[in-house]
């Protein structure tokens, strides 16, 4: 059943959901993007010929091809801290009601919807509560957790809450978060030879360093005798991470990385691989020269590929029980 299974990719972004679920073999039928440099990079990655919708709140439902499984990484910002935490006061917020319209309408059986973790506790619990009870009225069996990215083969923190939805009655079998896997080493993410190197003397980053917090925390040369230490420069804040690197966003850029004693700006394509986009998929990004640091804000949008092939092996396992009874 697997093999046959179709979805649709609604907020694409860049298809990093849609990767997670193809691996698997699953079939793309139609995607959902707004976003023209966005698409431009989908079409890129995934070699894709299927019909853009465009706009979601727009879509008539009636139009729409069949499929079994909805994907959609709804925006962020609304309900994200970073955001100014409208909710559903933003009109981004309302995509959910959107969403959900397609569900009941199409009487889709499954969904896979993420989000950020701030969701959970945004306007006190009340947008998760409303969340929640659209979903499960709109008929379903309705799972949720918070999943790490680290946990699931990059070395990326990346805290994201994740919905998975059944058609009640479709399955008896119930839905098991995904267990949690020994993480790659990050020499294997950080390897763009296109990477730009920082001159020691770049005055945004000495500020960073000698800036009333900063000054005498850290040894410079320390620092750059560690291979592989990552830097995240935001704010008037310098963070070091060992092994692994910090949430990618959308106009985050700020991240560095020592390599053979010099400082390297993380680039697009390593963005993409620590989305879990394999090597061969992100190296079209780069051959269709697609700007480096575009790419990153792209790649700080998608969903990690690695956590939606976890999360969707489970919900195999739920419905290929039932079509084995
Ligand atoms: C958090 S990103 C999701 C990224 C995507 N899931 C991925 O893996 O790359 C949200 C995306 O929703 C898109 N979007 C926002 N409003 C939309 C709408 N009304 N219809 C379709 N897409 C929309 C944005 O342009 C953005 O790319």
């Amino acid at each position: 059943m697997s093999q046959k299974l179709k979805f649709m990719d609604f907020c694409a972004g860049i298809g990093g959901g849609r990767l997670g679920l193809t691996n698997l073999g699953l079939e793309c039928v139609a995607f959902s993007e707004i976003d023209p440099l966005a698409v431009n990079t989908y079409n890129v990655l995934h070699d894709s010929d299927e019909k853009n919708y465009g706009d979601l709140t727009k879509i008539d439902t009636n139009k729409l091809p069949k499929f079994d499984l909805l994907i959609g990484g709804f925006p962020c910002q609304t309900f994200s801290i970073v955001g100014k935490r409208k909710g559903f006061d933003d009109e981004r917020g309302k995509i959910i009601y959107s969403l959900v319209k397609i569900l009941k309408n199409n009487k889709i059986p499954f969904f896979i919807l993420e989000n950020v973790k701030g969701l959970i506790s945004h306007d006190k619990g009340r947008t998760l509560d409303t969340i929640k009870e659209l979903l499960e009225n709109a008929g379903y069996d309705l799972y949720y957790n918070v999943l790490n990215s680290l946990d699931y083969g990059v070395p990326q923190m990346r805290e994201r809450v994740y919905f998975v939805g059944i058609k009640k009655g479709l399955c008896k079998k119930e839905f098991k978060w995904p267990r949690k896997i020994k993480n790659k080493n990050i020499e294997n993410f950080l390897c763009d030879d296109e990477s730009v190197i920082l001159p020691l003397d770049n005055v945004t980053f000495n500020k960073y360093l000698n800036n009333k917090y900063n000054k005498g925390k850290y040894n410079l040369k320390e620092i750059l005798s560690k291979d592989y230490l990552v830097l995240d420069t935001r704010q008037s804040d310098l963070r070091i991470y060992k092994n692994k690197v910090p949430t990618l966003r959308t106009g985050r850029h700020g991240i560095l990385y020592v390599k053979n004693g010099e400082l390297h700006k993380l680039t697009g394509y390593e963005g993409l691989l620590l989305q879990g986009f394999p090597d061969e998929i992100a190296n079209k990004a780069k051959n269709a020269k697609i700007n480096s640091n575009k790419l990153l804000s792209q790649a700080g949008n998608a969903m990690t590929v690695n956590v939606i092939s976890a999360i969707c092996k489970e919900l195999l396992k739920c419905i290929e029980e039932e079509t084995n009874e």
